[in-house]
């Protein structure tokens, strides 16, 4: 089954004009986790979770043969007006595309894996596939503790509400010896894996992030009953998350690891 032709996107709908304003900051934050995957001229890469590509961008002007999957069909699109190779996917179904049978030297996924929160085995054994043996897989995205203040409060907030905020709850952050048994369980040899406590300067309010972010708890409500709870959260979170002059700071924390499978044996 070819990936393009399946349908996924974790529930959270993505607006690329949105992204674009809001989420700037995800690929403009993402040094450290490109300075890992130490790229080299022409390497295969799949770029998992590519989103509206502009990261993806960057790593074809270094010199990638790159390929991007992401979810959402509008962010692939904003992904192939910058030129990127494309394809709407699930990335916790790669295994089941035989195209992508170790097509990579490199899976790379900025910001993205912590949307896979249902079947998180399913993401690894697919990035194992799609590598060529001696191929690495590098990433960063949400670990243990990311964003635990804004997730704390749309969870009493909606709690308050009557609705069960675990069933609506779209994010996996997992801790990095959780992370690491699983790629190891699946044959990777794990040469770094790490929690990076990284508070982010918002480019705007609480409120417009959680409108970017956070649709899967604020569609489990009524259309009309929206923009009180995210007033309510921003309420809330003002103390602890802003200067009270307008500057927010979203607490962010990254999983980051480089995972190699091993080479052929001579
Ligand atoms: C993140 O990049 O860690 C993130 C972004 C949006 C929602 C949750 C987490």
């Amino acid at each position: 089954m070819a990936v393009r032709e399946l349908s996924l996107d974790a529930g959270q709908r993505w607006n690329a004009r949105d992204y674009a304003q809001n989420g700037r900051f995800v690929a403009d934050l993402a040094g450290g986790v490109v300075g890992l995957l130490q790229l080299q001229p022409g390497e295969r890469v799949l770029d998992l979770g590519c989103g509206d590509g502009a990261l993806s961008r960057r790593l074809v002007d270094a010199g990638a043969v790159l390929v991007g999957i992401d979810a959402s069909d509008e962010l692939v699109a904003a992904a192939r007006e910058r030129g990127i190779d494309a394809r709407v996917g699930d990335g916790q179904a790669l295994a089941l595309d035989p195209t992508f049978d170790q097509a990579f030297d490199a899976i790379f996924s900025n910001a993205a894996m912590h949307w896979m929160k249902r079947d998180p085995d399913a993401v690894i054994r697919g990035a194992w596939k799609a590598l060529v043996p001696g191929g690495r897989f590098v990433a960063e995205f949400g670990g243990a503790g990311n964003v635990a203040q804004i997730r704390r409060v749309l969870h009493a907030a909606l709690g308050r509400r009557g609705i069960d905020p675990d069933a609506v709850d779209p994010w996996y952050f997992p801790r990095p010896r959780a992370y690491r048994a699983r790629l190891e369980r699946a044959g990777f040899e794990v040469r770094e894996i790490a929690l990076h406590p990284r508070p982010t300067v918002l480019p705007s309010d609480i409120g417009a992030w959680l409108r970017t972010f956070a649709g899967r708890f604020t569609d489990a409500l009524p259309e009309v009953d929206r923009a009180a709870l995210i007033d309510e959260v921003q309420r809330e979170l003002q103390a602890s998350l802003s200067d009270g002059k307008g500057r927010w700071v979203a607490d962010y924390v990254r999983l980051r690891f480089v995972a190699y499978k091993p080479g052929l044996t001579a």
